[in-house]
């Protein structure tokens, strides 16, 4: 009679870092462990965890894990296979921890969207290299398989463009602004309490967060090199309640938005990368994307508009897109972690904004007195920007000597709406810069 098998290996997985991904890495493999086993044909065990301190106090049980202080030497440890990197920060421990990982021969699961638009590159030739699996479906928009998607689902297409929100925490203060009327500091505060932002939030409400994210869609899109600093970026901290208002009385809601093109003939493609607060109209399906919620646009030439939507931020959503890549993992997939092998990613220029046409949303904050709003539309006639709309917020309100004054251009060229703010520049009759917003198209 023939022997029974021997039941399939165990994947041991060291965790680095146990804060509010890494918690929910652990309670996620502990629930599900049977499913988990079945779908990846063998179980998936912790072996090891690390953080930073060890006595501190954490919201799941880990005595069953042995405890590493050096995560650096987690990927060289015999009783590990994989180490999922939960610690953050595009350098340090984490860079030094994905390095070791790889050069051990061990694969890497990671969330940090900051390592990899920075080093992804280096560390997707090593992992190449080495034939060991680099996979990070949890770095961009959370629970949202979107980059499977795209490797996957999409393989086959040509991806046109790409865009959509893609920080949580921006979208959650955002729409509970627009909402609840609540102030922005309040709201960010909560955001940070559910465990949405970013160790230093700056990152989230300056639009860095994002821009990470959209670094890495477009090279798995495009099938481009990452370039994370040619994305023209700026967040959300500009943004009053009354420009919130004012969108909503014309028709709009405002979300971060990050949006990536490519542009001109195959072979000599530039890439177009920008992360921006836009204005959305009403009956968009983005604009009904409300707290912590992300989506995904991708144009494929084939497939034609693909929506990815979810939960993009928190402990659940974010585990779920872990665990899936060590499913993955697992089950012996490897593949390129940019789609398609580093040494053939295109190094594409960077495209400029100019010639780009669209409608945007004006905000000036001006000296409340004659001759403010003939100066504002006589810079905008001479640069050749035609308004569409405007409301002029009356005396007493919030800014008390300031008056807000808000416009909508009709379509036209970027480079006319820049210069006419260029002929405005350093006139006292604005008191502070103006703030520009383009409103989202098809
Ligand atoms: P977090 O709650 O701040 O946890 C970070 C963990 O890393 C903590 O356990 C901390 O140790 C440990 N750590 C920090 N610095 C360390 C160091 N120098 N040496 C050793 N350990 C160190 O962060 P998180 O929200 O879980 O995020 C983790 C990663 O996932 C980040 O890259 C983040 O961008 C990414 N991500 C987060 C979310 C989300 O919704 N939170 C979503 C997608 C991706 P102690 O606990 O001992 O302080
Ligand atoms: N801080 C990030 C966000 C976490 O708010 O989207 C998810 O990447």
């Amino acid at each position: 009679m023939a022997e029974p098998a021997e039941p399939p290996a165990p994947l041991r997985v060291a965790l680095a870092g146990l804060g509010t991904v890494g918690a929910g890495v652990i309670r996620l493999i502990e629930a599900n462990a049977a499913l988990i086993a079945r779908r990846a044909g063998r179980p998936i065990v912790i072996s090891v965890v690390g953080a930073r301190d060890r006595s501190k106090k954490r919201p799941v049980d880990l005595s069953p894990y042995a405890w590493e202080d050096d995560m650096v030497v987690m990927g060289e440890r015999d009783d590990v296979d994989v180490v999922v990197e939960l610690v953050g920060g595009a350098d340090g421990p984490a860079l030094s921890c994905a390095r070791t990982t790889i050069e051990a021969g061990k694969a890497l699961v990671t969330a940090n969207k900051a390592m990899i638009a920075h080093h992804g590159l280096e560390l997707a030739a090593k992992a190449e290299d080495k034939r060991v699996a680099l996979k990070f479906e949890a770095a961009v928009a959370g629970g949202i398989p979107v980059i499977k998607g795209l490797r996957e689902g999409a393989a086959a297409n040509a991806i046109e463009r790409v865009y959509g929100i893609l920080n949580g925490t921006c979208n959650y203060i955002l729409s509970t602004m627009e909402d609840s009327g609540r102030d922005f500091a309040d709201v960010l505060a909560e955001a940070q309490a559910k465990g949405y932002a970013e160790a230093d939030p700056a990152f989230d409400i300056e639009g860095t967060d994002a821009a990470h994210k959209l670094s890495i869609l477009a090279a798995i899109s495009f099938g481009s090199r990452v370039d994370f600093g040619a994305v023209d970026t700026s967040g959300i901290t500009r943004l009053r309640a009354a420009d919130i208002a004012q969108a909503d009385a014309l028709g709009y809601v405002i979300r971060l938005i990050g949006m990536a093109e490519t542009e001109g003939a195959a072979g000599a493609q530039r890439l177009f990368q920008r992360v921006q607060p836009h204005l959305v109209p009403f009956d968009h399906p983005l604009a009904h994307v409300d707290g912590a919620t992300n989506a995904v646009v991708a144009e494929g030439n084939f497939s034609g508009r693909l929506l990815f939507q979810g939960a993009g931020a928190g402990e659940g959503p974010t585990a779920s897109a872990v665990v899936a890549d060590l499913i993955d993992i697992a089950r012996g997939e490897i593949g390129a972690p940019f789609s398609v092998p580093v040494a053939e990613l295109e190094a594409m220029p960077r495209a400029e904004s100019g010639h780009r046409m669209g409608r945007a949303y004006l905000r000036f904050m001006v000296a409340d007195r004659p001759g403010v709003l003939a100066e504002i539309t006589a810079a905008l006639r001479d640069a050749g920007v035609s308004i569409e709309s405007m409301i002029q917020k009356g005396r007493g309100g919030e800014a008390g000597e300031q008056v807000m004054v808000a416009m909508v251009t009709h379509e036209g060229p970027e480079s006319a709406v820049s210069e006419a703010l260029r002929l405005l520049e350093g006139s006292d009759s604005l008191t502070e810069p103006p703030l520009v917003m383009q409103i989202l198209g098809e």
